[in-house]
């Protein structure tokens, strides 16, 4: 089974987006090795390049970045911010992004790694803004971002005591978009360690 890596764009308690990763990893966890990211637990400052030989940084990024490197595929739901990924996601990505900047033993985590964008906002937009700019972001760092993603609108309305309840139609949408991850994903190498694949 291909392992995943699951992000979260929000650390709020009750956040929507975890919500659907949640919802997500119930399909998900019959078919691939579930790794979640809790969003709490990633411990980085807020980018500065004069923190990037400080070693509490470093301890920090030598704890995510197999996470990352070692996943056949990345799912990351994110909230839109004025139609813009949070900046928690951008701050972690911008941070692991750096590793293979510092030091040859890294290389890019996200080079041809395939992945899938989902967002959920409580507006009526389903978040086309969100991920229209994380396709430009995973794709400026060389991922394949799968052509399907998942957009849920009006999340708190699709909430139940037992969790989202969704329409057939976005039902359709979800199982499309799992399955074109987990196809990429199956064809994906891991890189292994850090410094034994070269990018
Ligand atoms: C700073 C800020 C900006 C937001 N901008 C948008 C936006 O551009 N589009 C949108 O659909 N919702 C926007 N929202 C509403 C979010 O979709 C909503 O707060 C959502 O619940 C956040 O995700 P979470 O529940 O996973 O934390 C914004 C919320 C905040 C706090």
């Amino acid at each position: 089974m291909p392992p995943l890596l699951l992000i979260s764009g929000s650390q709020r308690a009750e956040s929507w987006n975890a919500r659907l990763l949640d919802h997500l990893t119930f399909s998900l966890q019959w078919q691939c090795e579930v790794d979640l990211l809790e969003p709490k637990s990633i411990g980085l400052p807020l980018f500065d390049q004069d923190l990037e030989t400080d070693a509490a940084v470093r301890k920090a990024l030598d704890g995510l970045y197999p996470r990352f490197a070692n996943c056949s595929g990345i799912l990351v739901a994110c909230p839109e911010y004025n139609g813009q990924a949070t900046p928690l996601l951008k701050n972690t990505i911008d941070w692991v992004s750096r590793l293979a900047h510092l030091d040859t033993r890294f290389d890019n985590p996200f080079h041809n790694k395939p992945m899938l964008l989902c967002s959920a906002s409580t507006g009526w937009s389903s978040g086309a803004l969100v991920i229209q700019n994380l396709r430009s972001l995973f794709g400026y760092l060389g991922a394949l971002v799968v052509g399907p993603s998942i957009g849920i609108a009006r999340a708190a309305d699709r909430w139940t005591p037992d969790g989202f309840e969704f329409d057939d139609s976005t039902e359709l949408q979800i199982e499309a978009a799992l399955s074109a991850l987990l196809q990429a994903a199956s064809h994906y190498q891991p890189m292994g360690e850090p410094g034994s694949q070269q990018v």
